[in-house]
């Protein structure tokens, strides 16, 4: 199968059921949409619409109850564990809203356990993981700090470099600049706006329709399903790009 034909990722009829003890939640009632490669996608919509059920789904982190998943127009389903797993090693890095790095562990070594879990050989490690965390745009002395050190922004930042260490195509985040200041918020999307440059794809999930803005495209959900799939005609761009 050609890429060229398929889209990056297809959701056809998506819909996520959770079981309770006693209750059954509809997350998802069948959402449907494309993302070519090297768009700039963000997810919109109310709390518990199903964005965070959504992006688990696209990223390889949970199943859906019905409808088909094409990642490269190929089936979820018809990728095995050991493919699902080297997919999403490889080929996606995830940001999330609580930064998720170790306490008591320096960036360096934050940022160089995916290429544990990838096999990089561990000389190669160092370099780079340096790398990524010098295109977030964080100061070498910080590489030694551990979390605790820095600031929200920063351990932010340092969250985007351990999901972009292995080079990532995709990039998905989940209310990345929820628990930041505006400033740093703004500094994180441009390192994320920086990555879509480049070509990779993004998909973002935020509340702020500032944040959405630097976005291409808005797909906002409401109860589990497509409310409106819009481009953005007033995108943000500002001078941090190189
Ligand atoms: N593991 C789970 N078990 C049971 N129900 C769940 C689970 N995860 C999510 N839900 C329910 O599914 C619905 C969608 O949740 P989801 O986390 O996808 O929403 P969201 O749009 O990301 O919300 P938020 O903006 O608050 O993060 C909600 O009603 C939620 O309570
Ligand atoms: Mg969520």
């Amino acid at each position: 199968m050609s890429e060229n034909i398929f889209p990056l990722i297809r959701a056809k009829n998506l819909s996520k059921i959770y079981d309770g003890n006693f209750t059954e939640t509809s997350a998802l009632g069948g959402v449907s949409f494309d993302v070519e490669a090297g768009e700039f996608l963000a997810i919109m919509g109310p709390s518990g619409s199903g964005k965070s059920t959504l992006l688990h789904i696209l990223g390889f982190l949970d199943k859906p109850t019905s409808g088909d998943y094409y990642f490269e127009g190929k089936k979820m389903e018809e990728f095995n564990d050991e493919e699902l797993a080297g997919i999403r090693n490889k080929k996606m890095g995830f940001v999330f809203q609580s930064f998720n790095l170790l306490r008591r562990t320096a960036l360096l070594e934050n940022v160089k356990l995916p290429l544990k879990y990838a096999g990089i050989a561990e000389k190669e490690q160092d370099a780079m993981a340096r790398r990524a965390l010098a295109a977030v745009n964080l100061p070498e002395e910080t590489f030694s700090h551990e979390p605790s050190q820095l600031s929200g922004g920063e351990q932010q930042r340092a969250a985007i470099a351990r999901a972009i260490v292995n080079n990532p195509s995709i990039i998905f985040a989940d209310e990345p600049t929820g628990n930041l200041d505006s400033k740093s918020g703004e500094i994180v999307m441009q390192t994320l706006q920086k990555l879509n440059n480049e070509g990779n794809t993004v998909i973002l999930i935020t509340h702020e329709t500032f944040t959405a803005e630097y976005a291409q495209r808005i797909i906002r959900l409401l109860d589990g399903q497509i409310e409106s799939d819009n481009r953005v005609s007033n995108r943000r761009f500002n001078g941090f790009i190189k």
